[in-house]
């Protein structure tokens, strides 16, 4: 799905640069995506992230798995097709949250390193200018997240009344060069959440404190 399917469209630029818009608002955008096995924590990250953020004044909001796939994403299930499809929308829809000034905190498994290639990819090839893209890997041994199964899929994958589930019938590549990995299996939430905010002062995403 990355061909354009519609012919005689013309891109309109607008009469404001992103530039202008991000200092009018004293905003700026970058998407944090987070990746990893179900269970892993990337909704507990990602929402304790938001809110030190928002704490901090940051405009920021959080696009997650489970959710999107209840409106945007209702149409499309787990098999490889409609996960990479997933994984583009989000990725195109992280990216207008980024150009408008808003940091987008994205958690979807998103369980193939191409389909999140493509999204980094989207972001360096952003017009005017590249949108930062940090990746970060939710690095939860499998064990552990089948131990804390918050939502008790797992065990339904293992009676087999799921299938297709993700690090259990179904790949999750983990990333190779993330721009950072949280071993939440060692780190408390809140240390999780200090190492995301820190990186994101030192990538100048956000002031530093
Ligand atoms: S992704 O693979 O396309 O990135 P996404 O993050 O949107 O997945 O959704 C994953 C969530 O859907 C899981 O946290 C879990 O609650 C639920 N789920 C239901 N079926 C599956 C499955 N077969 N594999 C993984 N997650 C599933």
């Amino acid at each position: 799905m990355s061909e354009i399917k519609s012919t005689n469209i013309h891109w309109h630029e607008g009469d404001i640069t992103r530039d202008e818009r991000w200092r009018a608002l004293k905003s700026k955008g970058a998407t944090v995506w987070f990746t990893g096995l179900s269970g892993s924590g990337k909704s507990t990250i990602g929402s304790a992230v938001e809110q030190a953020l928002v704490n901090q004044g940051v405009f920021c909001y959080r696009l997650d798995g489970d959710n999107v796939r209840f409106g945007l994403n209702k149409n499309l299930g787990f098999s490889a097709e409609d996960r990479a499809e997933n994984i583009r929308r989000i990725g195109e829809v992280a990216k207008l949250f980024c150009d408008a000034g808003v940091i987008a905190l994205t958690s979807f498994i998103s369980p193939y390193r191409k389909d999140r290639d493509l999204c980094r990819q989207m972001h360096a090839e952003a017009k005017p200018s590249a949108l930062p893209f940090i990746e970060i890997y939710v690095d939860t041994p499998i064990e552990v997240c089948e131990s804390r199964d918050p939502k008790g899929l797992s065990k339904k994958a293992r009676a087999g009344q799921i299938k297709g589930f993700t690090g259990i019938d179904d790949p999750y590549e983990a990333p190779n060069n993330p721009e950072l990995a949280l071993k939440t299996a060692e780190l408390s939430v809140q240390q999780s959440v200090a190492k995301v905010i820190d990186l994101l002062a030192a990538k100048g995403v956000i002031s530093k404190k």
